[in-house]
């Protein structure tokens, strides 16, 4: 075919006989014609594919039978690229519309109305203008109505061809002959469809043009096909539609809106000092699909085909960050086709409002015949789905966000026709889930008798690598179901002054926990004997902070190792079990300082402790997991603690006197007490659900915010990927 078809051209090249010409056609090899093997077929394959099919009442593709009156100047004189850079190819030949008709062979042309066309056009010759100043569309022969008459009575079907260009330097301006119909082009219409039952329209432009009239005509234009601007396969990539050589399978990748004022950029193009992007980030169907539906005339990914497809979704599958969907597609008409595949994502409105839709991912079908079928398989990075915060609202500026919410994943052939086939919830409450223990004590997590679970404690966690920390008490030894050592009471090891010796015991207990799967041992007990009658003084070392702070820093020392964690207790002033959980420990800043803190201070600056607990009663009047002052001013602030603090089991609800719309775990959270634990079935966590408090104030005005919520999460994750769990 190729090399038939080059010794034609050869054969029209001699014809010219003119060196100059053929030297320029061939780019100067003489006598031969430079065209890359292959390419004019690629050419011709793409400039069907790439036709879009807007309406088609049944018209096309033409049968052999039918003898076709083309109307319009730019049949002859056609737009095959527009102007500039982008276009200026020196190409070796090229196909215009009506030369592409004869050439397929299976359309009957009305060749006294082609004659017409090409007397008229040689008399007036396309003016190809100069530099930005490029013709936008060339003067349409005035059409006269016997001349349509007699086309009429020698033919079924009009073609009518309407051109225009644009490029480089040469804007499309909102005028008739460019973005707008001329009046000779609108007589022509009126005039074809006065006289033809069966019209076709075709569009030959690289730019959306004004299509409105299309409603205008309704009925009367049987089929639309919107062709652009082919190269130099043009004509012959047209009539392989027309004939349906080739079944369109193109889609729109621009929306054609009702009115060019329908478009939100309008009012803001072609400024010559400078445009302001009002619209943002709602361009095209962003906007159209989000905040004006009825002003789309044909929707993005919109293309019609000569047969139909059925389009269903027989999986989809998570593999970490990528969704993979497996969609069945079905051609369910009576021709050969092809069909895409869209993906579109309508995600949660958030704090950053989003487009109705966003397309993720497409495909497109190989060739099927009637009555088959293929698996297509669309895959794409739940990262996509992220929105970018440039002004901060989420807490995170200058960085792409996965807000929390449902995102509804939907499957169709336009923008416009979906199908919801799957959906995914982003959880932010992974911020407030990871702030919490698993919500039970003996989780089924770890060792049978544990005291809970903390860091992974949901399967969506885990699945990003965070294992869950199994918790076990405790001062005297491990308690678990398994057998474990019986430690003397924390009283005798104090009273032995060795802390050599206590480091090497706590050692040993480190070596216990590895074995019996307890990555943290709440443990020491180390609140000062401030009366001989409170019940958990055998817990405990000695009315002496001093002795107190030494004795418990060489027990962490002896357990943290092989990321095995301690956790000194009760901080602070837990020094009574009557009504401990609500009673208040009320006491002077000195005492606090000289006395009930040095105890933790000293293990904090000698000891390193991963973890600290907090203590169930009140400190001056404020739960010590509330407090701000005390966890996050003295003991981050004032001794540089870097650890995670954890709350003792089942704390009490409160709202926060300083802030009163924050209320149990933000009143927690804004204090950096990072853990609740066990973390359920509190006052604050029913049933070992959380209780909302955490998330109820987020984004509202002095509501917790994903900064403090993160701060949290980095304080645990930071104990979490250190410790034996991560070896587990
Ligand atoms: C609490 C106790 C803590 C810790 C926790 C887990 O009642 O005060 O020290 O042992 O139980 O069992």
């Amino acid at each position: 075919m190729n090399k038939l078809f080059n010794k034609f051209m050869r054969r029209v090249i001699s014809f010219f006989a003119n060196n100059d010409l053929a030297q320029e056609l061939t780019g100067g090899v003489s006598g031969e014609m430079m065209i890359t093997p292959g390419m004019p077929e690629l050419i011709r394959a793409a400039g069907a594919e790439g036709c879009i099919l807007l309406a088609n009442n049944g018209v096309l593709p033409l049968d052999a039978t039918t003898t076709v009156s083309v109307f319009g100047r730019v049949q002859r004189d056609y737009f095959y690229v527009g102007y500039g850079s982008g276009g200026d190819v020196r190409t070796p030949y090229q196909v215009n519309l009506i030369e592409g008709l004869r050439n397929n062979g299976k359309i009957k042309l009305n060749e006294d109305l082609a004659a017409i066309y090409e007397v008229w056009c040689s008399k007036n010759e396309a003016d190809q203008g100069f530099w930005g100043h490029w013709p936008r569309y060339y003067p349409e022969m005035p059409l006269k109505e016997e001349v349509v008459k007699a086309a009429a009575d020698r033919s079924d079907v009009a073609i009518i061809v309407i051109g225009r260009a644009a490029g480089e330097d040469r804007e499309n301006v909102l005028k008739k002959g460019s973005y707008y119909l001329t009046d000779n082009e609108i007589k022509m219409l009126d005039l074809v469809t006065a006289n033809f039952n069966k019209v076709i329209v075709i569009i030959n432009s690289g730019n959306i043009i004004d299509m409105a009239w299309t409603e205008k005509y309704g009925d009367k234009l049987s089929s639309i096909l919107f062709a652009w601007q082919g190269g130099m396969e043009s004509g012959n990539a047209i009539a392989d539609v027309l004939a349906g050589t080739v079944n369109p399978c193109g889609k729109l990748t621009d929306t054609i809106a009702r009115r060019y004022e329908d478009y939100p950029s309008g009012a803001f193009f072609g400024n010559k000092e400078g445009n302001n992007y009002v619209e943002d980030i709602f361009v095209g169907y962003r906007y159209f699909e989000t905040f004006a539906p009825n002003k789309v005339l044909y929707p993005f990914g919109f293309g019609l085909s000569y047969t139909t497809f059925k389009i269903a979704c027989s999986d989809v599958s998570r593999e970490k960050d990528e969704v993979i969907l497996k969609v069945h597609v079905a051609n369910t008409g009576n021709l050969p086709g092809k069909e895409i595949v869209q993906v579109y994502c309508s995600t949660p409105q958030g704090k950053l409002g989003k487009p109705a839709k966003v397309l993720v991912a497409f495909d497109k079908t190989e060739l099927l015949s009637p009555g088959k079928s293929a698996e297509v398989m669309i895959k794409f990075n739940i990262k996509q789905l992220a929105s970018y915060d440039d002004s901060g609202v989420t807490g995170k500026k200058s960085a792409y966000i996965l807000e929390p919410g449902n995102y509804e994943i939907l499957l169709g052939n336009s923008v416009r026709e979906t199908i919801k086939v799957w959906e995914l919830t982003i959880a932010l409450d992974e911020l407030e889930v990871i702030s919490r223990g698993e919500g039970v004590m003996n989780s089924s997590l770890g060792v049978r008798g544990n005291a809970g679970a903390l860091g992974g404690v949901t399967e969506s966690l885990r699945a990003k690598g965070i294992p869950a920390v199994i918790t076990t008490d405790g001062p005297a030894g491990i308690r678990v179901k398994k057998t474990c050592s019986l430690l003397p009471c924390g009283t005798l090891l104090a009273c032995t002054w060795n802390t050599k010796l206590i480091q090497d015991i706590f050692h040993k207990v480190g070596e216990e926990m590895l074995d019996k799967g307890s990555d943290m041992i709440l443990s020491p007990g180390m609140n000062i004997h401030r009366n001989p009658l409170c019940g958990r003084n055998f817990e405990y070392y000695s009315e002496d902070p001093l002795i107190s702070g030494k004795i418990a820093a060489a027990a962490i020392i002896g357990i943290q190792h092989d990321g095995l964690s301690a956790c000194p207790k009760h901080f602070a002033c837990n020094n009574q079990e009557t009504n401990r959980n609500y009673n208040d420990s009320r006491v002077s800043e000195r005492a606090l300082r000289e006395i009930y803190l040095k105890g933790f201070e000293i293990v904090v600056k000698e000891a390193n402790p991963q973890n600290i607990m907090t203590s169930y009663n009140k400190i001056n009047g404020v739960w010590s997991h509330y407090s701000y002052e005390l966890v996050t001013s003295v003991l981050r602030g004032e001794w540089g603690y870097q650890g995670n603090v954890i709350t003792d089991w089942w704390m009490r609800y409160a709202s926060s006197p300083e802030f009163p719309q924050i209320e149990g775990n933000a009143y927690r959270v804004r204090a950096q007490v990072d853990v609740l634990m066990p973390g359920g079935r509190t006052a604050l966590s029913k049933n070992g659900k959380n209780d909302g408090t955490l998330l109820k104030t987020y984004g509202k005005k002095d509501g917790i915010t994903l900064g403090e919520m993160q701060r949290v999460a980095a304080n645990i994750l930071k104990y979490v990927m250190n410790s034996s769990a991560m070896d587990r």
